[in-house]
């Protein structure tokens, strides 16, 4: 496995497996990895000759007020992790070598602007501009995200439609502990009383994907999800809603196929949860 910080040596490596005729598969990550991010690394080796790990903590993603400076990195354990499930090559650049001021930034609007856009205004322009850029910088047969982020993955996949990039998205499953939160390199923020209390997150999906089941009506839905966390002490909801699952706008109705995510805050700590609701 070959480690690579430069965008000039990556782009040179990139060729060179271009030129023998390689499948080229992309993983983005922000590093401190776990089963979430195994999982897409995995998939990525079993559908691809070549597979880069890109590990970098964009900046440009977090607000003024978020947790940039504390977000966890463990490079070693990292390299480990991508090692043994036989990544080709992790991609781990400096802030300075992505980003120079003043920089061009790419957006998605419509779909940016709610749910976790609404709380964190200018997340999804930061990840668009290096999403975009890791694009270009390995053009990757495929990429893999998780549907962790579904409202991410809702965007990149707009993105790549839009701006016409020659990309496949692979979405894949959210990987949770055993008692079922959700896998999420902040977990590692809450203390014991939290961690446990984090648990309302993944029962109120429960709760909500049995509702679903019963009712066209989302605010039925979402008023039982609600409750849930509002029984947990610890737990202060960002918001929960039912969105379409291609605009991300918010329905009433559970007509179309939707998106049913919420954020909640744990002490401090901000998580994220959510189910896919398809109509047959
Ligand atoms: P990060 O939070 O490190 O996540 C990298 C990828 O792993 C994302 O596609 C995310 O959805 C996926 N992932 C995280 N936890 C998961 C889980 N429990 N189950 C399944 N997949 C999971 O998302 C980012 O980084 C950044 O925004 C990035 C796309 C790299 C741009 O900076």
């Amino acid at each position: 496995m070959q480690v690579t910080t430069t965008i000039n040596e990556t782009k040179e490596l990139i060729k060179k497996w271009k030129k023998d005729g390689k499948s080229i598969g992309l993983v983005p990550t922000m590093g401190f990895l776990h089963e979430g991010h195994a999982s897409l690394i995995q998939k990525c080796r079993e559908e691809n000759d070549i597979v880069v790990v890109s590990d970098f903590v964009n900046p440009t993603q977090f607000g003024p007020n978020e947790d940039l400076e504390a977000y966890p990195r463990d490079f070693e354990r990292d390299s480990q992790l991508c090692e043994r499930i036989g990544a080709d090559l992790i991609f781990c650049p400096s802030p300075e070598e992505m980003y120079h001021d003043p920089h061009a930034f790419v957006s998605i609007d419509l779909l940016s602007e709610t749910l976790c856009g609404k709380t964190r205004p200018i997340h999804f322009k930061g990840v668009c501009t290096v999403v975009s850029k890791l694009f270009n910088i390995v053009t990757p047969d495929r990429a893999y995200f998780g549907q962790k982020d579904a409202q991410q993955l809702a965007i990149i996949r707009k993105m790549v439609l839009d701006l016409n990039f020659d990309i496949e998205i692979i979405g894949c499953p959210i990987i949770r502990e055993e008692d079922g939160l959700a896998k999420s390199s902040r977990n590692t923020y809450l203390n014991t009383q939290e961690r446990s209390a984090a648990l309302c997150l993944s029962r109120a999906v429960r709760t909500g994907q049995q509702i679903i089941q019963t009712g066209m009506d989302a605010e039925q839905v979402l008023a039982a999800m609600r409750a849930v966390i509002e029984a947990e002490p610890l737990a202060k909801i960002d918001y929960i809603s039912m969105v379409d699952a291609l605009t991300m706008q918010p329905v009433e109705r559970v007509d179309r196929n939707v998106l049913v995510a919420m954020a909640v805050y744990i002490g401090k700590t901000r998580l994220i949860d959510n189910f896919s609701y398809e109509v047959s």
